[in-house]
């Protein structure tokens, strides 16, 4: 099974970003840990502070990923297009968010991402990512086994 993680614009700066808000550590060391915890899941993982590179790598994942999860970051809140490209593909999409949005700014409570995602998990950290990975592994084998009982 293949994920597909993409994160948009400043968070190639967790770690460093907003400590208080996003955490001391870096998505490096995180994603280190996931793929050690999810030992057989094949990862990718894309970072881009372009909205039309996350729309390329959407693209590109609605033919090699089973699975994707996306923290478009400010682009959330804005990319009419990046929610256009997460309704084209078929690949199912987990929206996350490593802070709770709607404690936050009000310009945080809106999302354009979320009515075409598959669902969202919103302000538990980094440790979001895994759980969202965790339901992408649950869906694909419930699929597999459907695809089994069919046959
Ligand atoms: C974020 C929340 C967004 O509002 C913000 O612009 C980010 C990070 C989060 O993961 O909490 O860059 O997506």
């Amino acid at each position: 099974m293949r994920i597909l993680i993409i994160n948009g614009p400043n968070l190639n700066l967790l770690g460093n970003r907003e400590r208080e808000i996003y955490g001391p550590r870096s998505f490096d060391d995180y994603l280190h840990h996931l793929k050690t915890q999810f030992n057989g899941i094949h990862f990718d993982y894309f970072q881009s502070n372009h909205e039309g590179a996350i729309i390329d790598k959407l693209h590109d994942a609605g033919m090699h990923a089973d699975g994707v999860v996306l923290n478009a970051g400010a682009y959330t809140h804005t990319s009419i297009a990046i929610a256009d490209a997460v309704a084209a593909i078929r690949t199912p999409t987990v929206e996350v968010h490593i802070s709770n949005v709607y404690q936050r700014e009000a310009y945080r409570h809106h999302s354009y991402l979320s009515a075409k995602c598959e669902g969202c998990i919103i302000g538990l950290g980094l440790e979001g990512y895994g759980l969202a990975v965790e339901y992408l592994i649950h869906r694909f084998r419930g699929a597999q086994d459907l695809e089994g009982i069919g046959k």
